[in-house]
């Protein structure tokens, strides 16, 4: 088992496969003057294949692909049986924009994907496209409905932006009525890649909002290490979450490390990164080494995401964009 020097169990990484995206979301990336990465530059699978090795042996029991679009990457499918083929790593998991994900769907089943994270910020075609920049509604539509007839558990994200979708959040909930999926009404963060800090809507004020047009909402019992905080309009077959990604209320249970694609770890979503896996990877090391060098880094993780953020000094989060860092 893998502990960090907070005494927090370590067994959850996110894996982000690529920074490429077919989708231009006003809160990730910019519409232009993207700099994507030289393929030399990221981890080959055959590398991140060596590293959840490695890392599942030191007690990494969940798997979260994330990038960038992880479809966008070729070679994705093989990289997927790869990784259930490991047999420590219990449960994989992705976030995915939907966009080219469809066809894949029977597949991921049969590997036992345990659940999809699908990223769509409003129902409106219009504000979908506003968003988005690019017109894949109905693809991504087409999608969600595919995972809902597939045993893949299914998760809606929902980034909450003043003036783009607060008219979103009453039919995303009418949309747990009669659907088994949760979806989360998630704080905006500042990693844009374009710079300017939100508009933002703290968890408090979503679940105000909520709570006008639902008073009776429940709280459900969260899961382990949850992100978000989680409710059911009674009598509603799905359930919605709020996640406290900006307000940072769920660090002190922070269960997970991230990979970028370029292999360097950070140990917090909000931690500048340093340690490079892929140097170390491409300089030769033995596994024994590599797992030594997570053990240690471990021993280091900050206490929480502010002190990650204080500690980043001029280099703001606002020059990143969330598709380097997986999210
Ligand atoms: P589940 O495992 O299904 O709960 O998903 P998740 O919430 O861990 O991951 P997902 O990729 O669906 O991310 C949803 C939102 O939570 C995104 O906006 C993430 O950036 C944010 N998020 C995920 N992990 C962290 C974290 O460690 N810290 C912060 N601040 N936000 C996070
Ligand atoms: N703030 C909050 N969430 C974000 N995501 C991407 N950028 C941001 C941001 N600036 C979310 C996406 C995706 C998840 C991995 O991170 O919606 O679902
Ligand atoms: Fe692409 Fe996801 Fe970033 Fe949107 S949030 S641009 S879907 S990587």
């Amino acid at each position: 088992m893998l502990y960090d020097n907070h005494g927090r169990k370590i067994n959850y990484v996110r894996l982000a496969v690529t920074d490429r995206c077919n989708l231009r979301c006003y809160y990730c990336m910019p519409e232009n003057g993207i700099v994507y990465m030289k393929r030399k530059d990221l981890l080959s699978f055959e590398e991140m294949e060596r590293l959840m090795r490695i890392f599942s042996e030191l007690g990494i029991s969940k798997l979260r692909i994330t990038g960038g679009e992880p479809f966008v990457r070729k070679g994705i499918m093989e990289f997927l049986e790869k990784m259930s083929a490991i047999p420590k790593i219990e449960q994989i998991h992705i976030t995915t924009n939907g966009s080219f994900t469809k066809d894949y769907v029977r597949q991921l089943e049969n590997l036992n994907v345990h659940s999809i994270n699908l990223s769509l910020d409003s129902l409106d075609r219009q504000r979908f496209l506003d968003i988005t920049r690019r017109d894949m509604f109905d693809t991504v539509m087409e999608t969600f409905h595919e995972l809902l007839k597939s045993s893949i558990r299914v998760k809606i994200n929902m980034v909450v932006m003043e003036g783009r979708n607060i008219d979103d959040i009453r039919p995303m909930l009418e949309l747990t009525r009669d659907h088994d999926v949760s979806v989360r009404f998630i704080e905006e963060m500042p990693f844009n890649g374009s710079g300017g800090n939100p508009t933002f809507w703290p968890m408090k004020k979503i679940l105000d909002y909520v709570r006008q047009q639902y008073p009776d909402i429940e709280k459900l019992p969260d899961p382990e290490a949850s992100t978000s905080q989680n409710y059911q309009i009674p009598g509603y077959t799905g359930s919605f979450g709020i996640i406290a990604a900006y307000t940072r209320t769920f660090c002190g249970t922070c269960n997970r490390i991230r990979i970028t694609p370029q292999g360097t770890l950070k140990t917090c979503l909000y931690d500048n990164g340093g340690l490079s896996f892929r140097d170390i990877l491409r300089s030769g090391a033995s596994d024994e080494e590599i797992a030594q060098t997570l053990i240690k880094a471990m021993g280091r993780r900050y206490k929480d995401g502010f002190e990650a953020e204080k500690d980043r000094g001029a280099s703001s989060p606002v020059s990143e964009s969330m598709a380097t860092i997986g999210g």
